[in-house]
């Protein structure tokens, strides 16, 4: 059997990487037992993401071997990330002919190969399916959404996702709820994690050269962590300005923001002319895109954590770091506190920013975690395609 598996973007580095593992598992118990057919694999990077902090330092902290074929795409608007990935992916798939492509997440290189995959007439296995956040003023939402429709097999993290599809009138022969594979990247990689120090994190990464005062530097510091990115929050001058007024000007007495700066965030800041106020707030520090390690570190230690990222959202609740979540909806809602999780959703509205800020600073919260948010999605994930061909 031929699997092509595809990653374009810095979220797609975490989930592909047990996938990858559970296959070599797969040939090495196959060699032994000499009864499973060998599976060949070929990861396809199409290079949306092509910065060393977002892009070569995870496959190096995850041990996630380099890609065999770079696309190259690069940056571009939407329809050139995904014209560009379908034009490079076809010559692939016409030279390769896999049996499978197995897509994970919702970013264009999810949408652009899977669309390419069923044109080909090659099965399509969609890793995270199922989840919905209702807002198709996300791009992501609407890659999510062709994805789904399009792939023969649906691998879902939690039982919501799979209630979405039902909902959507798939298939339930299609369905498999196999558990979160994210978290088997979280749980292989904690005890790395715990051998950060935060001073070494923050003198390794931060983006001023000024000289970090002592307190920050402290072992047990608290602090909140903060990420932005999306075009919801970045994109608008008015918006980002408040948002970032409200940690510099009422949070600075408060708590710490330690704040690592994806590449749209730091671009933006520039054009609106915010960048002196930000590099110079007493109660900021801002570093580069810290490595995965880095970021796990930080989550699990922080008082709590403010971000628009979907990942962050369901790696804080289940370390149990309360989050603060800087979005109107969440295509993942079993992070939610009404469901067991950490999180809140607080939109960019600056009021409901600062009263949850100041709650969730002044209290606790239990969480639950997920059912099969296990460690052992990834084969799952494996078996369900095994068995899909095998007509089980
Ligand atoms: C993408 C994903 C999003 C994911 C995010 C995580 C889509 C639609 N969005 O958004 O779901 O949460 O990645 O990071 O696929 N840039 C660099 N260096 C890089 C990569 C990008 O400087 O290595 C710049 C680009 O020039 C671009 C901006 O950052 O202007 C945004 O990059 P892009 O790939 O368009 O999407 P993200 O916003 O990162």
């Amino acid at each position: 059997m031929k699997i092509i598996s595809v990653v374009g973007a810095r979220p797609n580095f975490v989930k592909i990487g047990p996938f990858i593992k559970e296959i070599e598992k797969h040939n090495v118990h196959g060699k032994e037992s000499k009864s499973l057919e060998r599976i060949d694999h070929i990861l396809v990077h199409t290079g949306q993401h092509y910065d060393k902090t977002m892009n070569k330092s995870f496959f190096i902290d995850l041990n996630i071997p380099e890609p065999d074929i770079n696309l190259g795409i690069g940056s571009g608007t939407h329809a050139e990330q995904v014209g560009k990935t379908m034009i490079e992916f076809e010559k692939i798939l016409r030279s390769e002919r896999p049996d499978w492509v197995v897509v994970v997440g919702d970013v264009n290189a999810t949408l652009a190969c899977s669309i390419t995959a069923k044109k080909e007439n090659v099965k399509c296995c969609h890793i995270e399916a199922g989840l919905r956040s209702g807002d198709l003023s996300m791009p992501e939402e609407i890659n999510r959404l062709v994805t789904d429709r399009l792939s023969d097999l649906l691998l879902t993290p939690d039982k919501l996702s799979v209630n979405n599809l039902l909902n959507e009138g798939i298939s339930d022969k299609k369905i498999r709820f196999v558990g979160n594979i994210m978290i088997d990247t979280l749980i292989d990689n904690l005890d790395k994690a715990n051998t950060k120090r935060i001073s070494s994190i923050l003198l390794d990464n931060r983006i001023s050269t000024e000289e970090i005062i002592d307190s920050f530097l402290s072992e047990n510091m608290e602090y909140a962590l903060l990420t932005m990115h999306r075009p919801s929050n970045v994109d608008n001058k008015y918006i980002l300005t408040s948002i970032i007024d409200l940690f510099i000007n009422e949070i600075n007495n408060k708590i710490t923001i330690i704040w690592p700066i994806h590449p749209r965030t730091i671009k933006q800041i520039k054009n609106f002319n915010l960048w002196d106020k930000v590099i110079n707030a007493e109660n900021m520090l801002l570093l580069h895109p810290v490595g995965y390690h880095e970021m796990l570190y930080l989550n699990k230690n922080a008082k709590l954590i403010l971000t628009d990222s979907g990942g962050l959202q369901e790696e804080s609740s289940f370390l149990g770091t309360p989050c603060i979540t800087l979005r109107w909806n969440t295509e993942r809602p079993v992070t939610l506190r009404r469901n067991g999780g950490t999180s809140i959703l607080v939109g960019n509205d600056i009021k409901k920013i600062r009263k949850e800020l100041l709650n969730t600073l002044n209290s606790s919260i239990e969480s639950v975690k997920p059912e099969l948010w296990d460690g052992k999605t990834a084969l799952r994930c494996l078996s369900s395609i095994l068995e899909y061909d095998s007509g089980l």
